[in-house]
């Protein structure tokens, strides 16, 4: 690889893993599988290695992965909150520990403890009392999630014994297989899509608005670092084993090795055992010990150099393939997915597992009957990697892809330098105007308060064929339907209704141009400002949108110019929802500069939108009340415990109508008369 060579890969290198990180810290959906993004992540270090001059500072390679949300309050780090270097290799291992033996002088030890796969918390205590919790945000400041943390029933909110008068602890917040099982399946039986794995699960879990729901949740928490500016002891080991005595959740784990053997051994112990843990682990993490010889080591830009983490490949199982199912996406795209017999994996019961496309199917050879190696990267559905040959049964049927749509029947085609497979029925295929019309109401679109079940049953009764036909649904229609009684069919309409608050972005994104995801939608909507300049840009002004390449653009061109497409964005345009930016949050107004809100209970907009509300105005949500509230804005049913905590704290609440009071503009939906449809 030239020089050029190695700059256009560095800059494509850390577009990906950028774009990544993001899916997995912010929005708590990876895309990639854990293991792929570190390899990715080692190939850019390597390069930056190799040539120096291209490494800034924005890379990520020197910048620790942020989780920053927008609805919590940020605090800064008393001590900046790093990652950990992390190898898939024993030999790098080695290295470590030959490093280690080369710049210290004295003897030292190694503490080896789990790695534990959650999502990272900093708790500060002050005479004995929980005062503080920060995420890591991006390790210079993080939210404070202090209110929900209190809520998570083993951390201690009062110390015993002879703690120190203020320290900081660090660890992470977990959520056990049961409880992620369980809330997985809550959501799935109400319509939302379940977390992909217990860390996202977690990760969205603490960042919720709710503390109460927090609660709920059954997260855990183990705790395993003490900053060591913070506390007087001699050794990693001692500062947790005290930490276990003033009554934290401190993980019994961990084991001290005196060599690389020791350690080896460990890492073997951990690989199997850990399948037995009710918690998910991603590998272990090695100390040196002794505090003196950490701080005789120091750091990087983003890691300690005195740990390291040897990360475990990610876990296989091997199972019969039982059929496979060819499933039709909203864009057409035909994805055969297998079905196992049921197999333990990860924690969960794996019975259903991705093929990806027709060449990789052919690739490995797959056929039914055939015993498949599954995994679990960081996706919700676990892959097919391999096949095991040896337990081929004679009768093992290769795999005859589908010629025509499974549901339409319509032949199937594949464009040039796709691997997929798509039905071109676009226009009348029912799965992918079903499918369409699913994703326009998804939460993170436009939010209606409908599942896949309603689109089936508005869809079979003739009534939507496209989203815009949503809108000119009756009260009277929806109640001729089975088991759509008054109250039903209302809340549908309502909320319905309430989308024509929805912010631009999400209406570009709910539109489900292929390729535009939620970070997409946002980046071109606040480039344009309305849907007419999207309209009429050329390909070369999409590109000029930052991240977007020109599969994207040339989707979204390609897009924009269908008839189609454009007489159903006029349509929608008529039923009053937004095709064109408001201006960025604090431009509405500042009337609610340097106020810090919390709310609670229901409003007449939803919460979401009463969020967004406040950002615009200037003001800051947070998600507890604390002694720097301004205010609580309590909509109906308010949570008992934060006005009790007003009360208490002297913080006054405001209702919804005192709020609005507040604002200069009207913020009532403006488009009412022309929604004389409902
Ligand atoms: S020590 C300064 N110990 O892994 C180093 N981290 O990939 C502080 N993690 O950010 C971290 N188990 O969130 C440490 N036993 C353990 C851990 C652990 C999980 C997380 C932590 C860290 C991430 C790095």
């Amino acid at each position: 690889m030239d020089r050029a060579d190695a700059k256009q890969r560095i800059l494509e290198l850390r577009g990906i893993l950028e774009e990544n990180s993001r899916r997995y810290y912010v929005d708590n959906a990876p895309t990639m599988s854990d293991q792929d993004f570190d390899f990715l992540m080692h190939e850019l270090e390597a390069l930056e290695a190799e040539y120096p001059e291209f490494v800034s500072a924005d890379s990520p390679t020197q910048r620790v992965g942020s989780d920053l949300d927008t609805g919590f309050v940020k605090r800064a780090h008393r001590f900046p909150m790093l990652s950990l270097g992390n190898t898939y290799s024993i030999s790098e291992i080695e290295d470590f520990a030959a490093r280690a033996d080369k710049a210290l002088e004295s003897g030292f030890t190694y503490c080896c403890e789990l790695k534990f796969d959650g999502t990272a918390i900093c708790l500060t205590y002050r005479n004995g009392r929980l005062v503080q919790a920060l995420t890591r945000g991006d390790g210079v400041q993080g939210d404070d999630v202090t209110e929900n943390v209190r809520h998570i029933s083993n951390i201690p909110q009062k110390l015993h014994g002879d703690y120190p008068q203020e320290f900081e602890i660090r660890g992470e917040i977990l959520m056990p297989y049961a409880s992620f099982e369980a809330l997985n399946a809550e959501r799935e039986d109400i319509g939302e899509a379940p977390f992909a794995n217990p860390r996202n699960a977690a990760s969205g879990s603490l960042k919720l608005t709710d503390p109460d729901e927090v609660g709920r949740r059954g997260l855990w928490c183990t705790l395993y670092h003490i900053p060591a500016q913070s506390v007087p002891f001699d050794t990693h080991d001692e500062a947790l084993t005290k930490a276990a005595s003033w009554g934290l959740p401190v993980s019994d784990k961990r084991r001290l090795c005196h060599n690389i053997d020791e350690i080896k051994e460990y890492i073997d112990y951990w690989d199997g055992a850990r399948a037995d843990l009710p918690f998910a682990t991603d590998g272990i993490v090695i100390k040196i010990n002794e505090l003196s010889a950490q701080r005789a080591l120091g750091y990087t830009a983003k890691s300690p150099r005195w740990a390291v983490a040897y990360k475990f490949k990610a876990e296989q199982a091997c199972t019969p393939l039982l059929s496979i199912d060819y499933q039709v996406g909203r864009t057409g795209a035909v994805t055969p997915v297998a079905n196992l017999a049921p197999v333990q994996l990860g924690g969960t019961v794996v019975k259903r597992a991705t093929l990806v496309n027709e060449d990789q199917i052919a690739s490995l050879d797959i056929r039914i009957g055939d015993s498949v190696y599954v995994e679990k990267g960081g996706e919700i559905i676990p892959k097919i990697t391999g096949v095991n040959l040896d337990l081929r049964p004679a009768g093992a049927v290769p795999v005859a892809f589908p010629e025509r749509c499974p549901d339409c029947g319509t032949p199937l085609v594949k464009q040039e330098g796709e691997a997929k497979w798509f039905c071109p029925n676009r226009d009348a295929c029912p799965t992918q105007i079903k499918g369409r019309i699913v994703h326009f109401i998804g939460r993170k679109a436009m939010n209606v308060q409908a599942g896949d079940a309603t689109v089936d049953q508005l869809y079979e009764a003739g009534l939507v064929r496209t989203p815009a036909d949503l809108y000119d649904i009756s009260m009277y229609q929806l109640m001729s339907l089975e088991g759509w009684q008054e109250k039903a069919s209302q809340r549908f309409l309502d909320s319905l209704r309430k989308t024509v608050e929805v912010p631009f972005e999400r209406v570009l994104f709910a539109l489900g141009i292929r390729f535009v995801g939620e970070t997409t939608a946002r980046d071109i909507a606040r480039h344009f400002g309305s849907i007419d300049a999207i309209a009429r840009a050329e390909k070369e002004q999409l590109l000029e949108v930052p991240e977007v390449g020109e599969v994207i653009a040339g989707s979204v061109y390609e897009y924009m110019r269908n008839e189609k497409h454009l007489a159903e964005i006029e349509r929608l345009k008529a039923k009053g929802l937004q095709f064109t930016a408001k201006d960025s949050a604090s431009a509405l107004s500042g009337a609610l500069e340097g106020k810090t809100i919390v709310i609670s209970g229901n409003f007449s907009i939803s919460r979401d939108a009463m969020k967004e509300l406040i950002v615009a105005h200037g003001g800051k949500c947070a998600s507890g009340v604390s002694g720097s509230t301004s205010f609580l804005l309590a909509g109906t049913k308010p949570g008992p415990e934060k006005l009790r905590k007003c009360e208490q704290l002297g913080i006054p609440v405001k209702n919804e109508e005192e709020f609005l009071a507040m604002l200069p503009v009207p913020v009532q939906p403006q488009q009412e008369t022309e929604l004389t449809l409902f």
